[in-house]
This record gives structure tokens, C-alpha cells and sequence, in this order.
């Protein structure tokens, strides 16, 4: 079956879909983006989603492309036109093109893009089981982490040295030693007491959907949390850890830098979150 991307208003062949050279996404990564998970040919999450690029969108004063109805018809279209059941639904908004000025061109019609793929169910659980490992770096990204842009070379360059070192996602870590989030994926510890522990939001870090879901989840589930900062040396001592993203869901992390986490197994209250998770996350068939 041919792949569909759609692309301002159309919805193309995938070897066909493209924007201009002098979009403004590709020349100065003046663009924003979401990611859905798609589960069981249903979108998750979506009202957390678009609230989120709309304050993307408004903190970079780029147009709203359309109508949250519409956006969200174009994600389902997406989504049934490519017949992917679980997998994940990418939307991406540029300021659009104009001649190449570093200043914001007068007016121009933002490029909205969106694209699904699937993602084969089993081999996500396969991972769950085992867990991952994480590297961690420093940070060295831009102020407004807070903000989803496409500025993503940091953490492809992160990704890349995570998996020199065997594992699967990049912690990155601030000056004071203090981790800020992963490179695609924020990031929990639990402690010896029982706490949850994660960065507060600050301009370090994304503003996770599936985090935000998580804290409601860790609530009604009475498991305490405190949001605080914490070391790698605390998350190495942590009797679990995990990181949270649209595409992994809750994801057990069982070694930090070649050091197993616990007994270097999943801990037990990540999983139950992992079983929990879509209980409690919104969901929109599509
Ligand atoms: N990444 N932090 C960063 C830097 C991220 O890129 C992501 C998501 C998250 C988790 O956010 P959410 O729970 O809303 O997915 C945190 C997506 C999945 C990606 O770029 O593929």
C-alpha cells in the first residue's frame, strides 16, 4: 500500500510530498512539531497535544495553521489513509517559506505537514521487558527546551553517542550536575523511600504530555511524587527509573552509564504505570 503524507492541504504520495528550499523549517529550524501515539486505530492524548503547539505556536508568533477541529481530521485522515493501527502520527508546522531573511518575513502561510508510521506493538513490549539503558551528556541546548521546535541536532547528536555506548536513549545532564530530561524523552526516578521523582518544568525542559498523563495517573494511584531535580549518582542508587514519550510510553531504564539501576531488571511500579498508562491517557478513535 502506497504511503500518504499530507502537505498544505494535500495528501501525497510519499515520494511526491516535500516543501520548498526556502521554507523556513528547513533553513533556520523555525518550526514546531508534535508526535501522537497511535494505539489500537486510536489517537492518545490529542487535547494535550494540540493545547501544547498551540503555545509552541504562539510563543514563536507563527500562525495557526487551522482550526484544532481540522488539525485533528487531518491526523485522523492520516492515520486511516496510511491503515496504521499502533504506531505514531507526526504534525509539523514551519513559518513557511520566504526569501531568506534571518527576520520574520511580513506574512507568509505557515507549512503544516503530517505523516503516520507504524510501530509493530510486540517489539515496543519486547523492549518494555527488558528495559533500556541510558547514557547521560551534558546539555548543551538552546534556553527554550520548553518549547518543541525542530532544533533537534542536539539530541540526534546525544542519540549517537547514547548508542556508541550500548544504550538506548541520552540523559542530559546540566552544568550542576542536575539531569535535565532524555534526548527524547523526560526522565523519573524512584526512590529508595518510595518517591517519584521528577525535574519540575522549567525552560530546560519539554513539558512531556505523557508526563503530564503520568502525574494524573501517579495520583489517582496515591504514589507520592516530588517534582525536584535530581543527580545521576541518585538516579544510579534509585530502586527504579524510567523515561516517558509519546512514542515509549513508560519505559523502565535498568542502567545508567554501564550501571545497573536495582537489580538491573524493570522495577515493579514502572511496569504497573506501563499497564496503566492507557487507562487513564485520552482516547479518540479514529
Ligand atoms: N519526543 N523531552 C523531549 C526532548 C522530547 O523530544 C520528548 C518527546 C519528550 C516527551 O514528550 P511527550 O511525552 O509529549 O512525547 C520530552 C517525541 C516523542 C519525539 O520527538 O519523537
Amino acid at each position: 500500500m502506497a504511503r500518504i503524507v499530507y502537505v498544505n492541504g494535500r495528501y501525497l504520495p510519499y515520494a511526491e510530498a516535500g516543501v520548498h528550499v526556502e521554507d523556513r523549517g528547513f533553513q533556520f529550524a523555525d518550526s514546531v512539531y508534535e508526535v501522537c501515539e497511535v494505539k489500537s486505530g486510536a489517537l492518545i492524548d490529542t487535547t494535550r497535544h494540540l493545547a501544547r503547539l498551540d503555545r509552541s505556536l504562539a510563543e514563536l508568533k507563527i500562525a495557526k495553521p487551522m482550526s484544532d477541529a481540522a488539525l485533528r481530521h487531518v491526523l485522523a485522515q492520516v492515520v486511516r489513509r496510511n491503515r496504521v493501527r499502533d504506531g505514531l502520527v507526526y504534525l509539523q508546522v514551519t513559518r513557511g517559506k520566504a526569501a531568506r531573511d534571518f527576520l520574520f518575513p511580513g506574512e507568509t502561510d505557515p507549512t503544516l505537514v503530517a505523516l503516520a508510521r507504524p510501530i509493530d506493538p510486540h517489539k515496543v513490549a519486547a523492549k518494555a521487558k527488558s528495559g533500556i539503558a541510558v547514557k547521560t551528556v551534558p546539555d548543551p541546548r538552546w534556553g527554550r527546551c520548553d518549547l518543541k521546535t525542530v532544533m533537534l541536532l542536539p539530541a540526534a547528536l546525544a542519540k549517537e553517542t547514547a548508542r556508541d555506548a550500548g544504550a538506548q536513549e541520552a540523559w542530559f545532564v546540566d552544568e550542576k550536575g542536575f539531569v535535565t530530561e532524555g534526548a527524547s524523552s523526560n526522565a523519573w526516578i524512584v526512590r529508595p523511600d518510595g518517591f517519584v521523582l521528577t525535574r519540575p518544568l522549567d525552560h530546560r525542559i519539554l513539558g512531556g504530555v505523557t508526563r503530564a498523563t503520568l502525574l494524573d495517573l501517579l495520583k489517582a494511584q496515591g504514589v507520592p511524587v516530588e517534582q525536584r531535580p535530581f543527580t545521576v549518582p541518585e538516579a544510579q542508587a534509585a530502586r527504579e527509573a524510567f523515561v516517558t514519550s509519546a512514542s515509549a510510553t513508560v519505559m523502565p531504564v535498568v542502567s545508567i552509564d554501564g550501571r545497573k539501576v536495582a537489580d538491573g531488571r524493570p522495577g515493579a511500579l514502572t511496569q504497573r504505570l506501563r499497564e496503566k498508562f492507557h487507562d487513564l491517557a485520552e482516547t479518540t478513535p479514529v
